[in-house]
Parts: C-alpha cells; sequence; structure tokens
C-alpha cells in the first residue's frame, strides 16, 4: 500500500511541502472613486468596501501603505454622463483627479486604471453606440486610447482595457507610444466574459447598461477554444498581462493561458464572487478561511497576480507576522 497520508501527518512538515503560496506582491487593491467631498460610504452590495471621495482617500492609503498593499485598481464614478463619455478623458476627470491625489499624497503607490466607457456614457455601454445601438468597434478604440493617455498624463503606471473592442490594446500601445510613454505597461482585460457575477460592481461603478446587454461584445461563457487566438493576438498588440475575468469558475482558463503563454497571468477575484463569499461568511454559513483557499485556487490554476476586493482581509488575516 502506498502511504499518502506519510506526508500530511505533521503540522511543521505540509508547509514545507507546499507547492503553491500566497503573497503580498500577488495582490491588487480595487478601489472606487467618486466626485463630492467627505465621502466614505459603504457599497450596500460589497460589505467591506467603499465609495471613496478624493478627500478622504487620504487614511484608506496610509491604512492599505501600512499593509504592504502598494497596487491599486481605480474605477472612477463621474457626476456627469453623456453619450460619447467626455469626462472619461478629461484631464480633470474623477480617474485623472484621483490618481494625481494618490500620488501626491505616496508616490510608491502603483496605479492600475481601469479603461473602459459604461460609467461615463449615458447609455451604459462600454463604447459610443449607432442609432440603432450597437457599439461601434473601430471609433470606441479611438476613444480608448485617448482615455488611456489621459490617465497615463496624469500619473497612472499601468492602464487595464475592459471595454473588450477588437483592437483596442494596439490603439492604446500606439497612441501611448507615439505620446512618449513606452514603458507604460497595458493590462488587457484578454478574456472577459459576459457574466452574472459583475452584478454587485456594475451599482457600484454606476455602469449598467440602460438598454440590452453585453453579450456583442463580452466573451460568450459556454466556449472557450478561441482563446489561444485572442490572448495571441492582444499579445501581438502590444499586451502586456493577460487577464482572466470572472475567475472563480474560469479556473481551466488561468490554467490554459499559463501553459500557452509567456506573460504574466491575472485573475480578477470579481464582485459577484466577493459577495457571495462575504455574505456566506456573515451568515455563518462557511468559515472566512474560505477566502484564503479560494485564492490559493487561483495560485494553484496558474494566477500570477491576483484583483481581489478581500485583498485587506487577507494581509491582515492570512500574510501578517502575527500568523
Ligand atoms: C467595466 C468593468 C466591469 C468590471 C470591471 N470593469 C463590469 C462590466 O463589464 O460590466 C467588473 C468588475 C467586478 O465585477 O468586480 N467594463
Ligand atoms: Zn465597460
Amino acid at each position: 500500500m502506498k502511504r499518502f497520508r506519510r506526508l500530511r501527518m505533521q503540522d511543521n512538515l505540509r508547509p514545507l511541502i507546499r507547492e503553491h503560496s500566497l503573497s503580498l506582491h500577488d495582490l491588487v487593491y480595487p478601489l472606487f472613486i467618486v466626485e463630492g467631498e467627505g465621502i466614505k460610504e459603504e457599497i450596500p452590495s460589497m460589505p467591506d468596501v467603499y465609495h471613496f471621495s478624493i478627500d478622504k482617500l487620504k487614511d484608506e492609503l496610509d491604512e492599505l501603505d501600512a499593509l504592504g498593499l502598494k497596487t491599486l485598481l481605480i474605477f472612477g464614478v463621474p457626476d456627469s454622463k453623456d453619450s460619447h463619455g467626455h469626462s472619461a478623458y478629461d484631464e480633470k476627470g474623477i480617474v485623472q483627479k484621483a490618481v494625481r491625489a494618490i500620488k501626491s499624497h505616496n508616490d510608491s503607490f502603483y496605479v492600475i486604471t481601469d479603461v473602459c466607457m459604461c460609467s461615463y456614457t449615458d447609455h451604459g455601454h462600454c463604447g459610443i453606440i449607432d442609432d440603432s445601438g450597437n457599439v461601434m468597434n473601430d471609433i470606441t478604440t479611438e476613444y480608448l486610447a485617448q482615455i488611456a493617455l489621459s490617465h497615463v498624463k496624469a500619473g497612472a503606471d499601468m492602464v487595464a482595457p475592459s471595454d473588450m473592442m477588437d483592437g483596442r490594446i494596439k490603439a492604446m500601445r500606439d497612441h501611448l507610444d507615439e505620446n512618449g510613454f513606452e514603458y507604460v505597461p497595458i493590462m488587457s482585460y484578454a478574456l472577459k466574459y459576459s457574466s452574472n457575477y459583475y452584478g454587485p460592481f456594475r451599482v457600484a461603478a454606476d455602469s449598467s447598461p440602460k438598454f440590452g446587454n453585453r453579450k456583442r461584445y463580452q466573451m460568450d461563457y459556454h466556449n472557450k477554444r478561441e482563446i489561444l487566438d485572442i490572448v495571441h493576438e492582444d499579445i501581438q498588440d502590444g499586451a502586456d498581462l493577460i487577464m482572466v475575468k470572472p475567475a472563480m469558475m474560469y479556473l481551466d482558463l488561468i490554467q490554459k493561458v499559463k501553459e500557452n503563454c509567456s506573460k504574466p497571468v491575472v485573475a480578477y477575484n470579481v464582485s459577484g464572487e466577493y459577495s457571495l463569499i462575504k455574505q456566506g461568511i456573515i451568515s455563518g454559513l462557511v468559515d472566512e478561511a474560505i477566502i484564503y483557499e479560494t485564492m490559493i485556487g487561483f495560485k494553484r490554476a496558474g494566477a500570477d497576480i491576483i484583483i481581489t476586493y478581500f485583498a485587506k482581509e487577507i494581509v491582515r488575516k492570512w500574510l501578517s507576522d502575527d500568523n
């Protein structure tokens, strides 16, 4: 008989032979920034996640700094919307102001910005629409490139396009290069599925489509044969990191990407995944250690980086010295 249990028997041995682990440097923390003053409001569908106005960011940044969480993903929730999402590339737009404020408060943060139009358009789609409500691909990529450039000019270290237009990576790379930002990396939301797991986020970012859905541009979750075509196209166009989103039900994709390209793979542990787990813990249904187990699942599948609303809680409970 083989004794598989031999290596499981001692508490001191198991950690020595672990294949996967989680570190501070794996984690990216998303922040939702709103216009206005004096705002730190919990997002009802996302316990422990807040809307911050810029003046209220300082304490949060200091807390993150103390935890050692130095990589942020910024989402802006603007005050005004229009058909062409103008405030998305306004130099005084919410993301641009937030990035400047973060950098001037503490320039050791690494700031990634989400590049999309859905929070900025009055119709809530991720691009410019025609008369029949279809998102027009090629015009939209020009806008996205402009938005990315305005984020970078404000001080963003990396841009992360989440719109799902074809050719956006090339449009963005070219535009950044032409303006002297050859060394700003692009994290592509390369494999982003049209998912029911984004529900809480869309309330938080006020980005729900006012009609229809996003199935004409986000991927169909029944499929996975196209993923390597998409990943390779994105890499050729200039993507530096490849994201899979959502993450929990999409571990097969994380693994497949990891095995088939050399770029860092990013798992986005999205809002619906967060809220379900969080509510499960709050209601006593599952132990909070389920959070850590979920992160190790992403690592085992091949994720190099995890974007998660749990980042602060993870550092406090599983990655700090007193553990
Ligand atoms: C915007 C965007 C979305 C998310 C990130 N950027 C929502 C969407 O595509 O509707 C989802 C993030 C989350 O659910 O945590 N394009
Ligand atoms: Zn969008």
